[in-house]
């Protein structure tokens, strides 16, 4: 018998499902599929930690897809050699979305104000790396798809804008992003090499950080939030102000990410007073249209000098849960259901360069997924040109996940923006409740500050983390945050489509017992409370 069913018989842990050189037999591998089963699924009703939507029937749509290799690899709108794709349904899916996010529709590759984007097989994860991307190239002046539709230049397809002697930055982006954002962004700056404007002023300007009162860069690697870690979690749009104007002075390219759905307050960034105040700075630093000069062959081979116009700004929007959310909460605002809406972060705003967002996150799905969009006009020219897939390498991946354009599909062709509205409704209403048994735990617990706390119209609270047991029962994801000099471990919730006001209730009594915070003076109770609670989640 193989150490996997041995294994099963008293525990799971992480030797389970170790795979013997001989295989396991259909017995072991069934057990073994059984004892996860159970897992996911008790795991799953009590999930609550993260913005994932666990409310989902796609098996009975889309089981048969299971057994084939769909893949959409190339340009999500030039089918490819490989027939096998989902592309068709990858184009419904963005069309969706573009319409959503009032995008001009259709794509059209010669409309320059028209939206381009694909299905991520990553979720915003990758929309992100690849928003820094096309940000970076185009600030950086590389070429695009539309220098190639206008035939702006024939000979390369890499270029170099020319250097300008007085601006030795013009082409030398640098971005600015807040203390809440996701730690993908950061990530994704690194691979890229995209300096922040912390890194660049402690190097290059050290002592002149407008914000600090000794110009220290250090204590803003970050745009600050408004009240910092105490506040609600949305940018502060004046100090960024502040910020971006000490670079664009100095002729640095912008790259800014904004947040729509910060991801542990569920924060929106103000997108439009972004635009309202940012616009002016870049008009009077010449960051608008702004020429790009190049050096390209003509007829005869000799050298001309080209010039192409492009802002010297990018706006990309993280929009991992709050995109796909938001957009409904207007909806239900316009015909006066609720009494508030968020800021508009959307194509609406012209400031906008490029959106992106999860597909597991509100609509939900088996597996991580999601978009990104942006215009025609900003899109990147591939950097190389495949005849083997016969489809334009425009995308981050090259096979890419043909399973999960079926996913989405499948869940907007069954559900009306009238049911997601519903939805959006129930969730917030559900929130507010959350909100208010939270509360009511701190009777429990008269001496132990619960920092119960949540964010307008953020489907998230949170609160003083509790003990280990708990954490790992409901999937509560954690934080720590240095609030007026202290640090405070937090934990939130989310409320989902999934989620239900029963798993809240029962989250909330045991809250209650005694034990629960790790500092309320009864922790002679744990390890017995810890027992209790490893049998709950076996
Ligand atoms: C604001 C934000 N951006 C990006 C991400 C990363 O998204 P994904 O997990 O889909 O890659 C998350 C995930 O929670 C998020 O909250």
């Amino acid at each position: 018998m193989g150490k996997a069913l041995t294994n099963h018989k008293s525990k799971y842990d992480d030797t389970s499902f170790e795979i013997p050189t001989e295989g396991l037999t259909d017995e072991q591998r069934t057990l073994c599929l059984e004892v996860f089963k159970n897992y996911i699924d008790v795991q799953k009703n009590h999930c609550l930690g993260y913005q994932v939507n666990q409310r989902m029937d796609y098996k009975e749509d889309v089981e048969f897809f299971l057994n084939c290799h769909v893949n959409n690899v190339g340009d999500p709108f030039i089918n490819g050699n490989y027939t096998l794709s989902s592309k068709q349904m990858e184009k419904a899916v963005l069309n969706y979305y573009a319409k959503l996010w009032n995008a001009k529709v259709p794509h059209e590759p010669q409309d320059m104000e028209s939206f381009w984007g694909y299905v991520l097989s990553m979720g915003s994860t990758e929309g992100n790396f690849y928003g820094l991307w096309n940000a970076r190239d185009y600030l950086a002046g590389r070429k695009l798809v539309a220098d190639e539709v206008q035939e702006k230049f024939r000979h390369t397809s890499y270029l170099h804008p020319k250097y300008i002697e007085n601006k030795p930055h013009a082409y030398k982006p640098v971005a600015f992003f807040s203390q809440d954002t996701h730690y993908s962004i950061i990530k994704a700056l690194r691979v890229l090499n995209i300096p922040t404007f912390s890194e660049i002023g402690h190097t290059d300007y050290p002592g002149q950080n407008p914000l600090d009162t000794d110009g220290n860069w250090l204590n803003n690697k970050e745009v600050p939030s408004i009240y910092g870690s105490s506040g609600p979690g949305s940018i502060d749009v004046d100090k960024l102000a502040i910020l971006v104007e000490f670079f664009a002075e100095r002729n640095y390219p912008i790259i800014i990410c904004c947040n729509y759905g910060s991801t542990f307050k569920g924060a929106y960034d103000d997108v439009e007073e972004i635009q309202n105040k940012l616009m002016p700075i870049f008009e009077k630093y010449g960051l608008v249209n702004r020429d790009v000069n190049y050096i390209d062959l003509d007829e005869e081979g000799n050298e001309i000098v080209k010039v192409d116009k492009r802002n010297g700004y990018w706006i990309h929007v993280d929009g991992a849960l709050g995109a796909s959310y938001m957009p409904f909460i207007e909806m239900a605002y316009k015909k006066k259901l609720i009494n508030q809406r968020g800021p508009i972060f959307d194509f609406r705003l012209p400031i906008v360069n490029s959106i992106v967002m999860s597909g597991h996150k509100w609509p939900g799905a088996p597996c991580p997924c999601g978009i990104f969009m942006t215009k025609v006009k900003y899109q990147l020219f591939p950097p190389a040109d495949p005849e083997y897939i016969a489809s334009p390498d425009t995308t981050f991946a090259g096979s890419r996940n043909g399973f999960s354009p079926i996913i989405m599909w499948n869940h907007l062709a069954k559900h009306s923006y009238d049911t997601q509205m519903q939805q959006a409704l129930y969730c917030e209403e559900l929130t507010r409740y959350a909100e208010d048994q939270l509360n009511t735990v701190k009777d429990c617990h008269p001496n132990i500050e619960l920092f119960i706390e949540r964010t307008p119209l953020a489907l998230t609270i949170r609160f003083r983390k509790p003990i280990k047991p708990i954490i790992n029962k409901y999937s509560l994801s954690c934080e720590s945050l240095k609030v007026h000099g202290d640090v405070r471990h937090y934990v939130h919730i989310y409320i989902m489509p999934s989620t239900s006001k029963e798993i809240i209730d029962k989250l909330v009594d045991e809250l209650k017992q005694d034990g629960t915070f790790e500092n309320d003076g009864v922790s002679m109770l744990l390890d017995e409370r810890s027992s209790q609670m490893d049998v709950l989640i076996k």
